[in-house]
């Protein structure tokens, strides 16, 4: 293999075209949008018609990224989908995807880890890329979480968006993944979940009407834990790269609260033009949000060639997670 390293080949992302805003949640719930726009960062997000399934979204992202890396779809021999609104619970959306793309002979998975998903499903496809370094890797990140929001909970419904963003993975001469770092801890589960339609608490007309399907969550207890965890996976990835902040151009950091995001920032010592944010028209995607984010900061010229780029996540589990890379 030489000194070639794992790299992502192509991007491609989507957004629904629908757009709600503050001022439409103004109409449905008790909200303001000066409340979302000071508490959040978020002044609108994409919502997925009816018609379309998270699966959709996926392969409209991946049609962009396999075109993008130029390969041959036969290549893939795997399939990722980070996702926690899966199409449903069994099959695996990833499976959905790769009927849908019609590619064959990939091995095709989906990960859980909420918001973190992208970049868990990097770092476990890149061990995959360097076993069989001629095939390739379609990792994606995808969401309809507008189908999980208890649309009259102020709380949580104004804070997340639909939206897909994929990539192809690839050995690579120049640049690539220089290191990923993944943690969780499982004693937090409770701060962010969707109680009912599992084996615990399978779908009933008592769980339907008590909303246990829907998202709950801690904020504030989230949001703590959130900036600590998130500050520590970029240093840690950061060491596991031998590179500190200072030779870091551009942070992708999940989009959940901008607030959440300017602590990071400050505790890191990263100015805020050094980061690329799309929270104020896209809302917190899950594990849509990074990958979108990297491919609008790749498309719009932000990250250039030979830039070191960190991702980094937080989510439900809790989870969190860091990738470090040279574009
Ligand atoms: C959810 C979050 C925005 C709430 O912000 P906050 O500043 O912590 O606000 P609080 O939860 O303390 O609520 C403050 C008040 O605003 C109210 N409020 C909550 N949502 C509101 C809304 N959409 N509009 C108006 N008021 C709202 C609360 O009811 C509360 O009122 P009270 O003081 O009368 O009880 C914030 O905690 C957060 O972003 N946490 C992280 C969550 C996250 O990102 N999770 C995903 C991780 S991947």
């Amino acid at each position: 293999m030489g000194d070639k390293r794992v790299g992502i080949l192509g991007l491609g992302a989507y957004l629904p075209q629908k757009v709600l805003t503050n001022f439409d949640l103004e109409k449905m719930v008790n909200t303001s949008d000066e409340w979302i726009r000071t508490r959040t960062g978020i002044n609108s997000r994409h919502i997925a018609p009816p018609e379309l399934a998270t699966s959709d979204l996926a392969v409209f992202a991946a049609g962009i990224a396999i075109k993008n890396a130029g390969i041959k779809k036969e290549d893939i021999g795997l399939i990722i989908v980070a996702t926690i609104t899966p199409d449903m619970i069994m099959p695996s959306t990833s499976c959905i995807v790769q009927a849908k793309l019609d590619i064959k002979e990939a091995a095709c998975y989906d990960i859980n880890a909420a918001c973190s998903g992208f970049i868990f499903a990097v770092s476990t496809a890149s061990d995959y890329i360097k076993n069989n370094p001629s095939r390739y890797a379609l990792v994606i990140g995808a969401e309809i979480i507008s189908r999980f929001v208890d649309w009259q909970d102020r709380s949580t419904c104004v804070l997340f968006g639909d939206g897909a963003g994929a990539c192809v993975l690839g050995m690579v001469r120049e640049g690539g993944l220089l290191s990923t770092y993944m943690g969780s801890d499982g004693t937090f589960a409770d701060l962010l979940k969707i109680p009912a339609g599992g084996s615990k608490l399978p779908t009933t007309h008592k769980t339907l009407d008590n909303k246990l399907g829907f998202l709950k969550m801690e904020g504030n207890e989230v949001f703590k834990i959130a900036v600590r965890a998130m500050v520590d996976s970029v240093n840690k990835a950061l060491l596991k790269a031998n590179l500190t902040e200072k030779n870091v151009d551009c942070v992708i950091p999940h989009q959940a609260n901008l607030r959440i995001i300017e602590a990071v920032l400050k505790k890191l010592g990263f100015s805020k033009d050094r980061a690329f944010l799309n929270i104020d028209r896209c809302g917190n995607m899950s594990a849509a949000s990074t990958p979108v984010a990297l491919y609008e900061a790749v498309s719009t010229g932000k990250i250039k060639r030979g830039d070191i780029v960190v991702l980094v996540a937080f989510g439900g589990g809790l989870t969190w997670g860091a990738l470090v890379l040279r574009w």
